[in-house]
Formats: C-alpha cells, structure tokens, sequence
C-alpha cells in the first residue's frame, strides 16, 4: 500500500448470498467493527435486493455500499437488468464490473466490460474492474500480457481525469473461492504490472493515484502479508466477507 497516493480500499464481495432478513443481521454485528476504521475505506457489495438494508443501517458511517454488477445502458427494454443510475439513486457508491463470475458464467467479454466501465463513471458510480488469468493461462506465461489486455480495454473509453475513480482488482480466477491464495510476491508483482500499464497510458501521476486490490481467498491470516505490497493498495474479498470477525480482522490488517 501507498496512502500517500490512493486511498486504501477494503471491499466484501457478498456474491449471491444473504437476504435482506441475513442482511440486517450480517450488518448488525459488523457495524460497530468496521465503521470506525478511518485508515482505509471499508465497502460492502451487496446482491441488489440488499441495497435498501444495507444503505439505510450504514447510513450515517464510513461504510460504502457497493453492487456487484450493472447494465450498460441507463434504461430500457431490458428485463431483469438494473442500470447505472438505479444503482446511484439507491444510495450506492461502488460497482464491481467484470467479475471472473460473470466473464465466465454470463459471458461477458472485454469489450462489455470497457461499456460497463463508462456507464457506472457517467452514472457516478466507481467501478472496481476485475482482471486476472486462469490456472492454464498463468502456467502457460501469458498473465501479464493478459492482464495488460484487459486493463487497456476497461481503461479504453475513460477520460485520463476520471482515472482516479476507477479501482481495479487483480483476482486470479485459480484463487478464487478454492483457498489458494497467490502468494504475496505474485499478487505484488502483478498489482505492479498494473500500475506501469497505466503508467504507460496515462502518465506517472494518473497511475500512481489509482486503488488496485487484491482478491481471491484473502482472509484473516493472509491478508497483512498481501496488503504489505507497495502496489497492493486493498483488497476484494469474497468467502471470508461474509464472516464478520475475519471480516474485520481484514479492516484492521490494513492499519499497517
Ligand atoms: P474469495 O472471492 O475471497 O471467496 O476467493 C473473491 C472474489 O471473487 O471477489
């Protein structure tokens, strides 16, 4: 981490878990741990139907509300989709776009990502654009070339003076969910490669003010080593998200 430069984020990404009942519940007991942390940024992605919940008990905190997806337009014939400026209305501050989940699961490829990107900057929401490679593509050596491709592509359309809005997530997809996390110096090194791609794009005082997290089984034990990387600026954190004690243990492995 850099604080000097970017905020440090600390983001739970609930997946398709908990209802609003569980919300209140989940939120409850984590309220009074996580809401003083005034060293990093503390947000909770929520499934859409929570939002209310979670926007109305954290109301007066620091805790951000996130969604975990949007639609790339503002409104239309579109069954089933929530977009952009429902998200912001509802109270909602982060996005998380590009998620390993839907790439795989719902088929959304770079180029829907890169529109997903613009539609939450116009809506004024900011997107935590997630990125990363498969087990075969990391043994086959491409992670970095990849990687590169996809924060080129979400950065394509989005004006270098709204960079700073945008967090990036590296998740290598092997790490997600299976208890294998990567190890510090790989989350570091390729959190770095991040930064220099925007570098490259943008300039040195664009990139060096960007948030990139790690993510894929971080938990209570791992997480001061991974946050410990200069490049390593927080973290999106599944499983352990929805245990408010390691939740926290997380929050506060940030205070470093
Ligand atoms: P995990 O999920 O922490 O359960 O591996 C991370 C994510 O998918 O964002």
């Amino acid at each position: 981490m850099n604080r000097r430069y970017r905020k440090t984020i600390i983001a739970g990404n609930w997946k398709m878990n908990k209802t609003p009942a569980e919300t209140r519940a989940l939120i409850d007991e984590l309220k009074p741990m996580v809401s003083k942390a005034k060293w990093c940024e503390v947000v909770l992605c929520v499934p859409f139907v929570d939002i209310p919940m979670a926007v109305r008990l954290l109301k007066d905190t620091r805790v951000a509300i996130g969604a975990q997806n949007l639609h790339q337009l503002d409104s239309g014939a579109y069954t089933g989709e929530v977009s952009g400026p429902m998200l912001k209305n509802a109270g909602v501050k982060y996005v998380v776009v590009g998620h390993s989940e839907r790439r795989q699961y719902f088929g959304e490829d770079d180029a829907l990502v890169s529109e997903k990107v613009q539609a939450a900057l116009s809506a004024g929401l900011r997107p935590i654009v997630c990125v990363g490679e498969t087990l075969s593509q990391r043994e086959s050596g491409v992670t970095m070339e990849l990687v590169a491709y996809q924060v080129k592509s979400a950065l394509s359309g989005v004006p270098v003076a709204r960079l700073r809005e945008v967090v990036f997530a590296y998740e290598p997809i092997w790490a997600i969910g299976t208890g294998r996390t990567a190890t510090a110096e790989q989350a570091g090194e390729v959190c770095n490669h991040i930064r220099t791609v925007i570098r490259k794009m943008h300039g040195a005082r664009p990139a060096r003010s960007v948030t990139i997290q790690y993510g894929g089984s971080m938990n209570a034990e791992n997480a001061a080593e991974l946050l410990a990387q200069l490049d390593v600026d927080g973290g999106l954190v599944g499983g352990a998200s929805l245990k408010p004690k390691d939740f926290t243990a997380i929050v506060n492995a940030s205070n470093q």
